[in-house]
């Protein structure tokens, strides 16, 4: 044997790779080299003739050889797996556009969206839409409102208190000041936001929940004209003439104070489980605004007088939505939340 031999049968396997384009054909390439019968074992039947002092470098060679197309057969094997991968993705159309999105989207917690509408229908009525803090100063949530310290209506709101002496806002009436201090005694704002209060909570009852408190200010404000936009609100929201009637109320912050009743939407006042068989709904603290909380908030009593009111969003949507249970608003449990999407 000749080391030609071995260099031709090099040769002769590259020729022989590249015609390689099935399983079929690289197994009969494998077999025509590596077979038993194959060039490589041909070879190695020879070396026997092979002079002693080549055998070393013939061996070398050999062995080479026969790596080089182990290797080179085994490399083709995975290329002609990957393509056969590739067309069966093709062929199966692994991919269907056409088939619906079965993709669970996400909703806005009922408390969102109403909030929303609510803002919207007063920002139609030429109100401002401020923002308040979750932190608050002791002045701004009790004093400004005209509940000095050791004043009884400070117990009717339990306070978490921070330790820094400032406390998580009980009402959002704790932006009253600051707000009428900014817009001056001439204006119309609305400023929903998240409150807190040290509650045991239950069904009725959140630690967390959130309010709208709006501010009319001007000169010759009067009852008339509460009624008027919390009607307005009302049918905007319930598509509607809803009827509402005062009651009198107690808060600190307004003189007279009221709470204003809706007619149940649901049952025109016939009476429902939403009412609870009264026809009416508690639904509006309010009020004619304290002159001390103008004066607190720089605006002369004498001169100009506006109306306060506050709308509980956690109630309204219980409302709407006949939900029996504050607690699932917090809850962000998906089962619940999602069926609103449509039913607001
Ligand atoms: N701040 C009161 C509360 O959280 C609600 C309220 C009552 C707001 C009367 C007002 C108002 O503006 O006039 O209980």
């Amino acid at each position: 044997m000749e080391l030609n031999n071995i260099v031709e049968t090099e040769k002769c396997f590259e020729e022989d790779s590249k015609q390689i384009d099935s399983p079929e054909s690289l197994e009969a390439v494998r077999l025509k080299y590596l077979g038993k019968k194959g060039k490589v074992a041909d070879i190695m039947a020879k070396f026997r003739e092979v002079p002693v002092e080549l055998k070393k470098e013939f061996g070398q060679k050999i062995n080479t050889l026969k790596s080089k197309i182990e290797n080179c057969i085994e490399t083709i094997k995975e290329s002609l797996a990957e393509k056969a991968t590739e067309r069966e993705i093709k062929n199966t159309k692994m991919f269907d556009y056409s088939l619906p999105v079965d993709t669970k989207t996400g909703s806005l917690n009922p408390r969102t969206i109403i909030q929303k509408q609510v803002c919207d229908i007063f920002k139609n009525m030429g109100f401002v839409v401020e923002d308040g803090c979750e932190v608050e100063t002791e002045y701004n949530n009790f004093e400004a409102v005209n509940v000095p310290k050791n004043h009884p209506a400070r117990d009717m709101q339990d306070t978490f208190w921070l330790s820094n002496g400032q406390l998580l806002k009980t009402q959002t009436s704790a932006a009253q000041n600051r707000i009428i201090r900014t817009y001056g005694p001439e204006c119309k704002v609305i400023f929903p936001g998240r409150v807190f209060r040290n509650e045991q909570l239950d069904a009725k009852h959140e630690n967390t929940f959130f309010q709208l408190e709006g501010v009319v200010v001007g000169k010759n404000v009067t009852v008339a004209n509460l009624i008027y936009f919390e009607k307005a609100m009302l049918k905007a929201l319930f598509k509607k003439d809803i009827e509402v009637r005062l009651r009198p109320g107690f808060f600190p912050f307004t003189e007279p104070s009221y709470e204003m009743d809706a007619r149940c939407p649901f049952c025109s006042g016939r009476g429902c489980h939403t009412c609870g068989g009264s026809g009416w709904l508690e639904l509006c603290p309010c009020g004619m605004i304290h002159p001390n909380v103008l004066k607190m908030a720089g605006v002369d009593p004498e001169q100009y007088n506006g109306f306060a009111f506050g709308l509980g969003f956690d109630r309204l949507v219980m409302i709407r939505t006949n939900l029996d249970d504050i607690r699932y608003l917090n809850s962000n449990n998906l089962k619940v939340m999602s069926q609103f999407k449509t039913k607001m």
